[in-house]
């Protein structure tokens, strides 16, 4: 069966309630209709009861950037899950490489947080991607290969089908260096043999693989029309409307 692409707005710490508001306002009507792929939002924590209630029985999904791991407890400044929940959050990224560059996120961390997803009935986004000294070093599949085998650590496969993985090379993040689509694809096909080594072919073929790193309307068709990369998890060209409406309609 072939694989539904999810075209992902990662905002960042960008918008306010008002700003986000009306993006869905403008957004939804150019995309409605649109069932070729799924489209989520990922809008900061403070955003998204806005986000949720403007997008309200649209075609598009809303999630957090992060959540914490524990259910509950004493983490000034984290989100939980259940919150994430109850103000109608569906999805969650987890790892992206701001997290793990700024706020000292290892892949044990985002272990727990996957489990924590899965057990909560989330749909997790789990980033990996190698810096551009990695790169240089030949060290790309070594980097990706532990980086998935240590978020899927005690996954079970019959836990695995809600997993979406972004392939996100550091080094075209937010620099307007996309990674080629030969680059791409031969990441995303290091991800996808390792997650047939560790968790079986089923779940391997199953698995949305997506490409993350200034993509952007003008390399949108070229990257997602790879049969190997299922859509795009989108920074900078996410924030307005059009541009990211011409990546859903890549
Ligand atoms: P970018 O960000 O599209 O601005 O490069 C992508 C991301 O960080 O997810």
């Amino acid at each position: 069966m072939p694989r539904k692409a999810l075209i992902a707005a990662n905002w960042k710490m960008y918008k306010t309630p008002a700003e986000a508001k009306a993006f869905v306002e403008a957004f939804l009507p150019l995309v409605a209709g649109h069932t070729r792929d799924e489209i989520a939002l990922f809008p900061s924590p403070v955003l998204l009861p806005t986000v949720v209630a403007a997008a309200a029985g649209s075609n598009v999904a809303v999630g957090a950037q992060n959540i914490h791991f524990a259910e509950e407890g004493a983490y000034t400044g984290e989100t939980s899950v259940g919150q994430l929940k109850a103000v109608g959050g569906t999805h969650t990224l987890i790892g992206h490489s701001e997290r793990r560059q700024y706020f000292a996120e290892t892949d044990e961390i985002v272990n727990k947080k996957l489990h924590t997803a899965l057990a909560h009935s989330l749909i997790p986004v789990v980033c990996v991607g190698e810096v551009l000294a990695e790169r240089e070093a030949g060290q790309t599949a070594e980097v990706l290969k532990r980086q998935i085998a240590r978020a899927l650590a005690g996954i079970t496969a019959k836990q695995a089908a809600p997993i979406v993985i972004a392939y996100e090379p550091v080094w075209a993040i937010g620099t307007g260096k996309t990674a080629t689509p030969e680059i791409a694809v031969e990441a995303h096909k290091i991800i996808r043999a390792e997650v047939a080594k560790l968790l079986g072919s089923t779940v391997a073929a199953s698995l949305r693989i997506l490409y993350g790193g200034s993509v952007k309307p003008d390399n949108a068709t070229a990257l997602i029309g790879q049969e190997e990369i299922d859509g795009a998890l989108v920074g900078g060209a996410s924030l307005k409307p059009d541009s990211f409406t011409a990546i859903v309609n890549y």
